[in-house]
């Protein structure tokens, strides 16, 4: 049993070990759909309607056939009440009758193979029904052999929600409830079975209520085999994964920016409440981890990241039962929390900040970075901060000047104190023990400075670069590796730094599996591809394709067997994916690019990041003057180069609108209500005016969404290892619209092709992928020589590859 709890879904595994397996799809494994149709078919015929319906797929779940009504619709005749009675129990009776034919044999075949794998697998399988046709049906499913157990429940009188048959199956398999693991594809079923204390699984491709989202979800019965035993990718030996599988590869992430997320107390904030409201939309997307942009105390002046006190909860998101709360119920349904971390600095109302510029002789006054003015008097050096003016600023009282990469309100922590250090790690300490499960570390590559030498000055010629002395500095490494040592090697968590100016080859020593630092760091080059880092407020952001491949696969080769990769096509402090690398031009082709994008990245090797409201594929807003801004980053910026007369407003204004980290802020659009039903006071911010269309509520109503998307592929990653461990490998290098690569595990091989461009494109699959199988396809189904505008293509194939 341990290669399947190994293999079974990440949240279902930390739950629970099933060991029994409870199917309330009866007529899914007979496949009695056809029976159905047959039936139906002969209604038709008598009320003279056509008949168009083609039987779904075998073993889909939720194949039941349309109604009697949808028939009626096409009768040139009218029926009564009465007549329309009969009709529907003649169609009852013709379909009872043709069950009656039916033989073991006729079983489906996919089906009795699932069934016997699972068997093999060694669980106990029950088969258990509830409705008035289930006498026939399981009769059959008895005669397989293949059920320990075959509870009809037809008899039980009923009130919904109704776990009796469940709970029965678990007794007939000698299991507690919590021991069975429920398939199912009603609503109903779902609500019985949670009702009975059971984990469940969904069938089929709709949209589930969120008050009963599953556990996990498959599209078709037959992939949950490979929910819970990897089938056909036979677990590949652990010597094929350098640094071994562990919980926070296997993830994905969804990083929630809690200001805009959703607000539960009408304040036009969202909060903690908000969040835990949300949980089961999160539980319904799959997605693993939570990492929460700051909640602690601060004065906001960059919204969170200027913290004043680093182990209370801001009033405005809540109090510490809230975050408690949340924990739990994130826990609960085997998700995890990862905080961020911000420690190169706090805010200037911190207690420290405030006796260290209080008292110069203080015991605090070395907790921050303190420097004489330079002879002339002006600041010690040329540095401008990362959010416009000097970097130092100065304090009459004491007549020195005090470090900030960013703003005065951020000063920086002096880490070479080691009080810091015994502050920070005791902090780390407490969060942890509440229980949380990581830290995101903000800039945490700027923590060591080199020395206070003068930078070359920057591109907008108004002050020098304190990168070359801040990033990367000598003592970061020893730092980091101190903290492994007496904070993170106690527990059980995932860490990801922000690592600004970080190369493949750094990262491999801040995050290399034999170097006991962090497990990943997050990478600014593929951010820089269009000028966002480095030409950040001019108008030059140009972009090709072959930049985005040639800089992700020298990451992916790079830290092959040696480091883990964080995949994230954005983040709180980066604009839109879908308005910067995909087509907003219309509502098909935002949604089909966004799939696209998100299909090429978060298939490479590495834990995806999702950044809240990308999965419904969020677009920027249009901006119209900078007093809609809130940004701290952007208003300096504007009145900076304002000021020097480096750019006029009309530009600026374009600037912000393709760059600015405004758009990520915007508020969720959870429906179409007013404020996008966001909160029920004043949004904190605008929404983006097209939440009318673009929200959650049209998201999850449309099978075909960009959700409904997103939650196929973060499925299709968690069923096949080769999608997490594979190696990565180039194809097709030079073309200049489609990038594809191939993953490679073991025996097993996947293929990723995605046409980056809005044209159909010639692209034949080599030559060994031809018979190979389609996993995922943002068109539904695979084109013939050629990639479609934006389409994206993910086969699987597990024959040997003949070299
Ligand atoms: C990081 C954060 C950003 C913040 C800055 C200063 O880059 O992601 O939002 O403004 O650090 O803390
Ligand atoms: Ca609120």
């Amino acid at each position: 049993m341990t290669s399947v709890a190994s293999g079974l879904s990440q949240r279902l595994a930390r739950r629970l070990a099933p060991r029994g397996i409870i199917f309330d799809l009866d007529g899914v494994l007979c496949f009695t759909d056809r029976f159905h149709y047959e039936a139906w078919l002969d209604c038709a015929r008598e009320v003279e309607a056509p008949f168009d319906w083609t039987i779904n797929d075998r073993l889909r779940g939720v194949s039941r056939m349309e109604s009697l009504e949808i028939i009626l619709e096409g009768s040139p005749h009218d029926y009564s009440d009465a007549e329309k009675e009969r009709l529907a129990t003649e169609k009852n009776e013709r379909y009872r009758a043709l069950l009656a034919q039916m033989t073991p044999e006729d079983m489906d075949p996919a089906a009795r193979a699932m069934l016997r794998g699972l068997r093999e697998a060694g669980f106990k399988l029950a088969v258990g029904s509830s409705s008035k046709n289930a006498p026939y049906i399981l009769e059959r499913l008895q005669a397989t052999d293949l059920f320990d157990a075959v509870i009809d429940g037809s008899q039980i009188e009923r009130s919904k929600p109704d776990p009796e048959v469940f709970l029965r199956a678990a007794d007939a398999l000698g299991l507690e409830p919590g021991e069975c693991l429920v398939v199912e594809d009603a609503v109903a079923g779902l609500e019985a079975a949670r009702a009975g204390g059971m984990a469940c699984v969904g069938v089929g491709r709709g949209a589930w209520p969120l008050h009963c989202a599953p556990d996990a979800r498959v599209e078709d019965v037959s992939e949950l085999a490979s929910l819970l035993e990897r089938p056909g990718s036979p677990a590949a030996p652990e010597a094929e994964i350098p640094g071994g599988r562990t919980w926070w590869k296997e993830a994905v992430v969804y990083q929630i920016y809690p200001r805009s997320f959703y607000d539960a107390n009408g304040d036009g904030i969202g909060d903690l409440r908000g969040i835990i409201a949300k949980l089961d939309y999160l539980s319904a997307l799959g997605v693993d981890v939570v990492w929460l942009n700051p909640i602690y105390r601060s004065p906001g002046v960059d919204n969170g990241y200027d913290i004043s006190d680093y182990r209370s909860i801001l009033d405005t998101f809540g109090t510490m039962d809230d975050f408690d709360e949340l924990l739990a119920a994130l826990h609960a349904r085997g998700m995890r929390l990862v905080m961020d971390l911000v420690v190169n600095h706090t805010s200037d109302q911190h207690p420290w900040f405030i006796a260290s510029k209080q008292n110069p002789a203080g015991e605090f006054r070395d907790f921050y970075i303190w420097r004489d003015p330079a002879p002339d008097g002006g600041a010690p050096n040329n540095w401008g901060s990362c959010f416009g003016g000097s970097a130092w600023t100065f304090d009459e009282a004491s007549g020195q000047y005090y470090l900030h990469l960013f703003t005065p309100e951020q000063p920086d922590l002096n880490w070479e104190n080691p009080r810091v250090r015994d502050e920070v790690f005791d902090m780390m300490d407490f969060w942890f023990k509440k229980g949380i499960d990581g830290f995101r570390m903000d800039v945490i590559s700027l923590i060591s400075k080199a020395g206070f030498e003068d930078g070359p000055v920057r591109a907008d010629g108004l002050w020098g670069d304190y990168e070359p002395q801040c990033a990367n500095g000598p003592r970061v490494h020893e730092y980091l590796h101190e903290m492994h040592e007496r904070v993170l090697t106690h527990y059980d968590d995932m860490t990801v730094g922000e690592n600004a100016a970080v190369t493949p080859e750094l990262a491999c020593l801040y995050a290399g599996f034999d170097r006991e630092e962090l497990d990943m760091a997050f990478q600014f080059e593929l951010m820089d591809v269009d000028g966002g880092e480095s030409r950040k407020w001019t108008r030059d952001w140009d972009w090709s394709l072959a930049d985005i491949k040639r800089v992700m696969t020298r990451w992916q080769e790079t830290l092959e067997g040696r480091a883990w990769n964080a995949l994230f096509w954005g983040n709180h402090d980066q604009p839109r994916v879908v308005s910067r690398f995909g087509d907003t031009s219309t509502d098909a082709r935002r949604k089909l690019s966004a799939k696209m994008l998100a299909t090429c990245l978060y298939l490479m090797q590495g834990t995806p990041y999702i950044f809240q409201g990308d999965e419904i594929a969020m677009t920027n807003c249009v901006f119209t003057g900078i007093d809609e801004i809130d940004d701290v980053h952007t208003r300096n910026a504007f009145a900076e180069l304002m000021e020097a007369g480096l750019v006029e407003p009309d530009e600026m204004m374009e600037i912000i609108n393709y760059r600015s980290r405004e758009h990520a802020r915007t508020p969720m659009p959870w429906s179409a209500e007013t404020n996008g039903g966001f909160t029920e006071g004043t949004p904190w911010h605008a929404l983006n005016p097209n939440y009318d269309k673009i929200n959650v509520e049209e998201s999850l109503a449309d099978a075909d969404s960009v959700f409904h998307y997103y939650r196929r592929l973060i499925a299709v990653r968690r069923a096949h290892e080769v999608l997490v461990y594979g190696r990565y490998r180039l194809i097709a290098s030079t073309d200049e619209h489609v990038y594809a690569y191939e993953r490679l595990l073991g025996g097993t091989r996947a293929l990723i092709a995605c046409n980056f461009g809005g044209e159909a494109v010639a692209f034949d699959l080599p030559e060994d992928w031809t018979g190979a199988r389609t996993i995922l396809a943002n068109y539904g189904n695979r084109g013939d020589g050629e990639l479609r505008p934006f389409e994206a293509l993910v086969l699987i194939c597990e024959d040997e590859r003949k070299e």
